[in-house]
């Protein structure tokens, strides 16, 4: 307790309630830290959202009240204090080394040998982990308390970044144990999760701030902000993955022991670790690794193995500026640099039109690659990608490839800025509809819809593919046929045109592989409302929302009534995918398709769906903004979804009432501008009463 008191004053607090403020403050502050390393580091919330906010709330409040009792690990100083004008130097108690790389297995032999042979052992136990592809940190915990974090700058001095390092919420500023070491500095990588780095840079597009071009160069961007605050806002994660100086630590006879320390400390350690044997293990755990890695929630760029024991690690030792007992084993690039031969355009089943760059054959992450797609105009607009440009062509697993930038200083002279409406004379390459682009939208489109061969061929593909009518054979080269012979219109003759003796006169049709479609088709017809739902391709329909369709109308009959505002109903499906839906079965040609394909005999079974039959708010929209005095926002939302209305985000003429607390902003003041009905809490209550 701070030995301040402030004698006689009005408003002073007795020495008692004081400690009874502290003690409610310790609470708040234990509850969420418990929550955050739930949250952060386990990955497993225990608290909804808004009862976290509201012990955060809590905190917040007795601090200001009491700002003498603020100490720097209290979770309220993770959202950043003030700008620096620079950061300050630090040195490294223990040096931040780097590690060697192998990329071919007989580099690795060698590393293995050269150890064993120092060693003289005969096989060598391995701690083995992913190598992430952040930046380096070491975090300093003295008695317990994170007193300072840095980067690893040359790996002798570094940069200090603590109150950066503060915001980011999987990193203890505190560790939870009873007697914690007098100093214990951890050694990790800060990284950003591959969802969180989409999610950041559709808000960077969206304040139209500038892009980052990969996950690892947001994590360094945000990192070296001045401003802690804005390093707050940026998503930033943390895995530790060795340890530094240390006084009163257990001792620790190998890394994976070291590891299971801090995971004891409940420090972020990666699950992906292992202990294996030899250079036989090594390889194994490359190549699970390997296969894992595009499934991984972060970027890796290879492996990192270190011989386990720290008595036989401190008998190797280092060369120069690595250690000879630990090895990085990278995977092959993933991305490269290469020429664009020329910018062509590919038809999908939306009828979106997308440039593709045709490129210098290049081996890259693992393949050689010739085609990167440019997506539209915008990112061409946005990377200046021009035929004749040296690019650079990422490669990430099974995504497509990219080119994520251009070489300006290699750019030949004479080349054009590229204009896709222009390029193509505004018609579809393919069939020679009009194309557009719309204004609030990025792509440029074939009007030609079905009409158009290329989509036709895009929508039976995707009605056949393993997710939708799972119809196994009916691949590329079989639709491209298909389509170009006029043996298949629309989806339903897929069902009905089809015979042993048209399929076998196709190009590389034997009669085996035309009967195996054909029992292939007949066995697709038994399907499941999602699936067919899924695979009519209807825009914005994907999996997901087939599936809450499904769950919630039960039978297609049901569906094809519903109007944008049932539809709404359906839990995700907001006005643009409702909107879609209409219109897709507004048309006549989708309903007669559809009524071809069932009379073909496609089945599922059918149940009488979630609709509600009819709740006091059934068909309203609700808009929540505010506080409201006792009931959470979860709450609310629930009450209302149970009565059959909706909730919805913003306010709009559509909107039925507004529920408004305390301080609501300017949902409440558009509101009033249309005239819609606000209520307060009991308002609410008394409607769903009603
Ligand atoms: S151990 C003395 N383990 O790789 C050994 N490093 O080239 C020090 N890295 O700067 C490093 N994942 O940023 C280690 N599991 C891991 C790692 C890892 C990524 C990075 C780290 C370091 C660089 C070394």
């Amino acid at each position: 307790m701070s030995g301040h008191e402030q004698q006689g004053g009005l408003f002073s607090e007795t020495p008692s309630a004081e400690a009874s403020i502290q003690q409610q403050i310790q609470a708040l502050r234990d509850e969420i830290r418990r929550n955050d390393y739930q949250y952060y580091v386990l990955d497993e919330p225990s608290l909804p959202d808004s009862e976290y906010d509201r012990l955060f709330r809590e905190l917040q409040a007795l601090e200001t009240a009491h700002p003498d009792l603020i100490t720097p690990d209290s979770p309220t100083q993770r959202v950043g204090g003030s700008p620096l004008k620079a950061f300050d130097s630090v040195t490294h108690r223990v040096a931040m080394l780097s590690l060697n790389n192998a990329f071919e297995d007989t580099e690795l032999a060698a590393f293995d040998k050269r150890a064993r042979d120092t060693l003289g052992v005969a096989s060598i136990e391995y701690a083995v982990e992913p190598k992430f592809d952040g930046l380096a940190i070491t975090l300093t915990y003295e008695h317990g308390i994170l007193t300072q974090g840095a980067t690893r700058g040359d790996g002798y001095t570094g940069e200090n970044v603590t109150s950066n390092l503060r915001t980011v919420r999987s990193i203890p500023t505190k560790l939870e144990v009873a007697n914690p070491p007098a100093l214990l500095e951890v050694r990790g990588e800060v990284l950003i999760f591959k969802r969180d780095f989409e999610k950041l840079n559709q808000d960077q597009q969206a304040k139209s701030e500038k892009l980052f071009a990969n996950p690892r160069n947001a994590a360094a961007g945000s990192l070296r902000q001045l401003d802690p605050r804005i390093t707050a806002t940026r998503p930033l994660t943390f895995f530790a993955y060795g340890v530094g100086a240390t006084e009163g630590v257990p001792v620790l006879s190998s890394h994976s022991a070291a590891m299971d320390y801090l995971v004891s400390l409940q420090l972020p350690v990666c699950k992906e670790r292992a202990v294996v044997h030899a250079l036989d293990g090594l390889i194994h755990y490359y190549q699970s690794i390997g296969s894992k890695r595009n499934d991984l929630p972060f970027d890796i760029d290879g492996v990192v193995y270190k011989v386990n024991s720290i008595g036989q690690q401190n008998e190797l030792g280092f060369v120069s500026r690595a250690p000879r007992w630990a090895i990085a084993h990278k995977f092959p690039a993933q991305e490269a640099l290469t020429e664009v031969l020329a910018i062509e355009v590919q038809v999908g089943r939306t009828g979106a039109i997308t440039p593709v760059a045709r490129l210098h054959p290049v081996f890259v992450g693992g393949v050689t690659v010739t085609n990167a797609t440019l997506h539209n105009q915008d990112e061409i607009d946005r990377k200046d990608v021009r035929v004749g440009d040296t690019v650079s062509v990422r490669r990430a697993g099974d995504v497509i490839p990219e080119v994520v930038s251009v070489i300006l200083e290699r750019r030949p002279e004479g080349t054009k800025p590229y204009q896709l409406l222009e390029s193509i004379q505004h018609v579809c390459p393919i069939c020679g509809s009009h194309a557009i682009r719309l204004e609030d939208e990025a792509a440029v489109r074939c009007t030609g819809g079905l009409f158009c061969p290329a989509q036709r061929k895009q929508a039976i593909l995707h009605f056949a593919s393993r997710r939708a009518m799972d119809v196994e054979g009916l691949g590329e080269k079989l639709v491209d046929q298909l389509v170009d012979n006029h043996l298949v219109q629309n989806l339903a003759d897929v069902y009905t045109k089809l015979n042993l003796e048209t399929l076998s006169s196709l190009d590389r049709m034997a009669e085996k592989s035309a009967q195996n479609l054909l029992d292939a088709l007949q066995v697709s017809k038994r399907t499941t409302l999602a699936r067919f739902i899924y695979a009519l391709g209807i825009r914005n329909v994907g999996e997901a929302t087939a599936k809450d369709l499904e769950r919630y109308f039960g039978k297609l009959d049901a569906l094809l009534i519903a109007s944008a505002e049932d539809l709404q109903q359906v839990p995700d499906v907001g006005p643009i995918v409702a909107e879609s839906i209409v219109e897709f079965f507004l048309e006549s040609h989708n309903q007669e398709v559809i009524a071809a394909l069932i009379a073909a005999g496609i089945h599922w079974e059918e149940t009488s769906g979630k609709q509600t039959a009819s709740g006091a708010l059934t068909g309203k929209t609700l808009v929540l903004t505010g506080t409201l005095p006792t009931m959470s926002r979860e709450h609310a939302k629930e009450m209302i979804e149970q009565a059959g209305g909706k909730v919805s985000g913003s306010v709009s003429k559509k909107t039925h009432y507004v529920v408004a607390g305390a301080e609501a902003g300017s949902k409440l003041e558009r509101a009033q501008e249309l005239g819609v009905t606000v209520l307060d809490e009991a308002g609410l209550v008394a409607l769903l009463a009603e």
